[in-house]
């Protein structure tokens, strides 16, 4: 099957493709060969971690070098850990030794922790070079690799440090989904599930009578999933690149409630897919009582996630202490708790919600568990 090719164009920035198939990792190398800033790199730095390292760095370098590439690598230790200001230090500088010019590029080869912090690297170093996003999750080949967000986590918060940066090309081989265990492929799926949500109709009819097709990993399935996540998420973008106008926002959706989650129940304890899903199901019974959301969407959500793996979570924390998280969450704004309700499929709306309606809203979902 030839791959897929999604054009992202931003508003002032430099268009970039998206390409999706099973065969595009082995085509990294002459991909990056015909992009503009990256073609005469004299080397390129690529950017993984110690799990996908021995699955796939040696396919992508082996792919860049039969380009003609010089390329060099630094492997992160896997986890969230490695989304620090230490880890990016230590980068900065071997880049530095391996003599990283401006003219090179950065490839990141991973995950959102990969993505985001070889985001940040290229951001950084020497005030910007060029990077190319490789997503080895479907988490991030459907969010986190396009839209240009990068950073690196503070003790006091994740992202608290950051930058826009648009990538030059990303690269989402759909060859690497196989080794993804359940628990990550359902990450990606209540990520998929939320932009339908928000997005149409379309997609969300489209994705409500695929789920089989997608819970069995179907290679069209898979790709049609993946564009369709990255044509909302850039048409988003594009909208508003850095978060400033109140569309990006959408993008949060389910995860007002899903952030409180993973807070209180601890990192990890829930993937971040099941706290996203988690949210969705809260904030359209919340949206029932605010916006009046239908009936129908509460329960056509509920049965999308279910077939999607992502089942309401046995777990709950008080009222008062899931509000109090909420409102330590970065992006809430001047102590107000602000949640995207949707109206319908398709229709949403940004709402400051009073806490008295939050905490009734928690209270019954604090006695449904
Ligand atoms: N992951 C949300 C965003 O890119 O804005």
């Amino acid at each position: 099957m030839p791959a897929t090719k999604i054009v992202v164009n931003i508003p002032g920035e430099t268009p970039y493709d998206v390409r999706i198939g099973a065969s595009v990792l082995d085509e990294l190398g002459a991909s990056l060969r015909k992009l503009p800033k990256v073609a005469e790199a004299p080397q390129l730095l690529m950017i993984t971690d110690s799990n996908v390292a021995p699955l796939y760095l040696e396919a992508a370098k082996a792919s860049c070098k039969d380009a003609g590439f010089r390329v060099s690598d630094i492997v992160v230790p896997a986890g969230e850990d490695s989304k620090s200001v230490e880890v990016a230090g230590e980068i900065w500088a071997a880049a530095a030794d391996l003599g990283l010019t401006r003219d090179c590029a950065v490839v990141a080869l991973g995950g959102g922790v990969v993505g985001d912090l070889a985001g940040f690297i290229a951001s950084t170093y020497m005030r910007g070079i060029p990077f190319v996003q490789v997503p080895t999750t479907l988490l991030a080949m459907v969010d986190s690799s396009v839209g240009g967000k990068t950073g690196v986590n503070l003790p006091a918060g994740k992202n608290l440090v950051g930058t826009f940066k648009q990538p030059a090309f990303v690269c989402a081989s759909t060859a690497v989904l196989a080794t993804l265990d359940a628990r990550e492929w359902a990450c990606g799926c209540a990520e998929i599930a939320k932009s339908a949500v928000i997005d149409s109709d379309d997609f969300f009819f489209w994705l409500s009578s695929h789920t089989r097709q997608l819970m069995a990993r179907g290679g069209s399935t898979v790709t049609e999933a993946i564009a369709r996540s990255v044509v909302f998420k850039a048409g988003v973008v594009a909208q508003d690149k850095t978060e400033s106008c109140g569309v990006r926002e959408c993008l949060n959706y389910g995860h007002t409630l899903g952030h409180a989650v993973e807070a209180l129940a601890g990192y990890g304890t829930f993937s971040h897919g099941a706290a996203v899903a988690e949210g969705m199901r809260f904030a359209a019974r919340l949206g029932r009582e605010v916006v009046g959301t239908s009936e129908e969407l509460v329960t056509a959500q509920d049965e999308l996630l279910d077939a999607l793996g992502l089942p309401a979570l046995a777990w709950s924390a008080p009222a008062e202490d899931m509000l109090a998280a909420m409102k330590r969450d970065k992006k809430t704004r001047a102590g107000e708790v602000r949640f995207v309700l949707p109206r319908d499929v398709g229709d949403w709306e940004l709402v400051a919600v009073p806490d008295d309606v939050i905490l009734e809203q928690l209270r019954a979902w604090e006695a449904s568990k």
